[in-house]
């Protein structure tokens, strides 16, 4: 089925509108104006998604076919929810069967077929009740996390790094042979040594930059396609 375009303006709003209010800072005032006038906004909002983010897991599995035939796929940095409709939707997920673990500190609107737990992904307890929610050995663990910001452009930076390699090595502790990670991560940020984890243990290790990241974001996702299978962790003391 060929996708809809995400050029014309068929929310009924026009794109190119300008945002008037003065009281507004301009920051705030030019955030809100690229937000109205941004297609994938305006599309998520006529294909029923809780945010834009959904078309970057779309196109990323359109050109690297990651969700097909996908059983259980745990959601990290969940809300407000696009990833989640999109695992539930090809997981086949449902309240009686849920395929579909979520979470983030954040509150999140219920989903069908998706268990949503409110909570630090960085909390010791969360591996285990991602585990338990889940249902069963996951096939694709999928991460958008990015940590709050707090200004300081280095210390999110590494923040977010942070969240990458622990969604990493929570990654290769519950895929099932053969199953996929994707991790939001930043450009030139990915750490050798997380580099050299993953391409260890999954046949191919590359960064994506979906055409709907904004372009002057320095987003880009950790792709880690194929897991081996859970491996004996090199003897460093032979080293
Ligand atoms: C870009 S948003 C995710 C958007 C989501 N993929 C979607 O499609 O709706 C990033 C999310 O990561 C969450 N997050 C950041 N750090 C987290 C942590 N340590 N534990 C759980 N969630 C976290 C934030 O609260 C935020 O909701």
């Amino acid at each position: 089925m060929a996708k809809p375009t995400i050029a014309g303006n068929r929310t009924g709003r026009k794109l190119g509108q300008r945002v008037k209010n003065k009281k507004m800072k301009a920051s705030s005032r030019q955030w809100l104006q690229r937000h109205i006038n941004d297609p994938y906004v305006q599309r998520a909002q006529l294909e029923g998604y809780r945010a834009r983010a959904a078309f970057k897991l779309l196109e990323i599995d359109e050109k690297h076919n990651i969700l097909k035939g996908a059983r259980r796929i745990i959601d990290l940095g969940a809300a407000p929810g696009s990833w989640s409709q999109i695992a539930a939707k090809v997981t086949g997920s449902t309240d009686e069967d849920i395929r579909v673990a979520a979470i983030d500190f954040l509150e999140m609107d219920q989903l069908p077929g998706v268990k949503i737990l409110q909570l630090d992904f960085l909390d010791p307890s969360a591996p285990a009740q991602l585990i338990e929610a889940v249902g069963g050995t996951p096939d694709v663990v999928i991460s958008d996390m990015a940590a709050p910001t707090t200004g300081h452009h280095r210390t999110d930076h590494l923040r977010t790094m942070h969240l990458c390699e622990v969604a990493a090595h929570f990654a290769v502790q519950v895929l099932g042979e053969g199953g996929h990670f994707l991790a939001k991560t930043f450009q030139g940020g990915t750490e050798r040594d997380l580099l050299n984890m993953l391409k260890r243990h999954f046949k191919q290790v590359v960064h994506v930059k979906p055409p709907s990241s904004r372009a002057e974001s320095v987003e880009m996702f950790l792709l880690a396609k194929g897991f081996k299978g859970r491996q004996p962790e090199p003897d460093i003391s032979e080293a």
